[in-house]
């Protein structure tokens, strides 16, 4: 079986990633005290006890909170430098990271600010830690329509900075067909094209349809509940679809890592990959999600090397440093 240490020394890249996820309750403190906010919560303690759900929903209603201490340039910058630091240190040579514009928008912080603090971190990483990165602009899909237009206007001065567009939050009754103008507008500005299909949603393959037929993605985030349609994982096989799995996120929104589904899918030639979500959150970084889906589903070191080589396969590189990898 694969040791901690073969998978650390693995290279790795790690697709599907919250920066807001990776706030660690360390730096929501310190955080809070740069910038003069009351919290609640005194100690590193108090935090992590508030960082305890059992669903999507719960996670999120503290998830969203939780970003309140984010205010300025600098503490986007500190937040991706942090998490890209310990992603160094665990093997992950690419990360492609999303964001959350709008849970800062509508707080009042500019656009400007949260894209700008983020990006120069990935410079710096890429000159001192040796990691390249790069930037997802997700829309909240429990905000209107028109919102995620807005921000999709929004990030037009900033495109070189941002390789994709996402969809995330909260998915019931947020279909992917009520962004799909947002979508077809991204792609006409280059952009590539992801989504959320959350395993615990009721009606999921629907939407694993939608991104795959009529929205046309270059990847789907989470997706695993496509095993349910074998027509389905015919399409995302052929068309050679990445799926970014978190097995420990999905322990906590659902009990189950969704091993066998996702070990299932590597089996039949979907490039699945193995990714941390909100890792602050769920108490494990992508090293750790490798460890524990390794050790769920028995897997061999051959099966961890494929799902690493899935990881840059799947990933928005471009060819040469892809090649670089595989
Ligand atoms: N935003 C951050 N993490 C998320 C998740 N696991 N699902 C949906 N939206 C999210
Ligand atoms: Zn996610």
């Amino acid at each position: 079986p694969p040791t901690p240490e073969f998978i650390a020394g693995l290279p790795k890249a790690e697709l599907h990633l919250h920066l807001e996820g990776t706030l660690e309750p360390e730096l929501k403190l310190q955080l809070a005290a740069r910038n003069g906010i009351e919290l609640d919560q005194k100690s590193v303690e108090e935090v992590r006890a508030t960082y305890e759900f059992d669903s999507l929903a719960s996670f999120l209603a503290v998830y969203y909170p939780a970003m309140n201490v984010l205010q300025t340039e600098r503490d986007f910058y500190d937040l991706a430098h942090a998490y890209l630091q310990r992603a160094a240190a665990e093997g992950v040579r690419h990360a492609e990271m999303f964001f959350d514009p709008q849970a800062h928008t509508s707080r009042g912080v500019p656009f400007e600010a949260v894209v700008t603090g983020y990006h120069r971190a990935t410079v710096d990483a890429r000159d001192s830690l040796g990691i390249s990165s790069a930037l997802i602009l997700c829309f909240l899909r429990d905000h209107s329509a028109e919102s995620a237009a807005e921000t999709l206007e929004a990030s037009v001065p900033f495109r070189d900075l941002i390789v994709g567009v996402g969809l995330d939050s909260d998915e019931r009754d947020n279909p992917p067909s009520k962004f799909a103008e947002s979508f077809a507008r991204a792609r006409e500005l280059g952009y590539r094209l992801t989504m959320h299909c959350d395993i615990d949603q009721v009606g999921s393959i629907e939407n694993i349809r939608q991104v795959l037929e009529d929205i046309g993605v270059d990847r789907i985030d989470h997706g695993t509940n496509v095993v349910e349609d074998p027509r389905l994982v015919d399409a995302v096989r052929e068309r050679g679809l990445g799926l970014t799995c978190c097995p420990v996120s999905n322990s906590f929104v659902t009990d189950d890592m969704k091993a066998t589904e996702i070990v299932d899918l590597l089996r039949q030639g979907v490039k699945v990959t193995v990714n941390s979500d909100d890792p602050a959150y769920f108490g494990a970084y992508v090293a750790g999600n490798y460890e524990a889906l390794a050790a769920k589903a028995g897997l061999s070191r051959d099966d961890v090397v494929q799902l690493a080589r899935n990881s840059f396969e799947a990933s928005w590189l471009d060819d040469a440093d892809k090649a670089r990898y595989l």
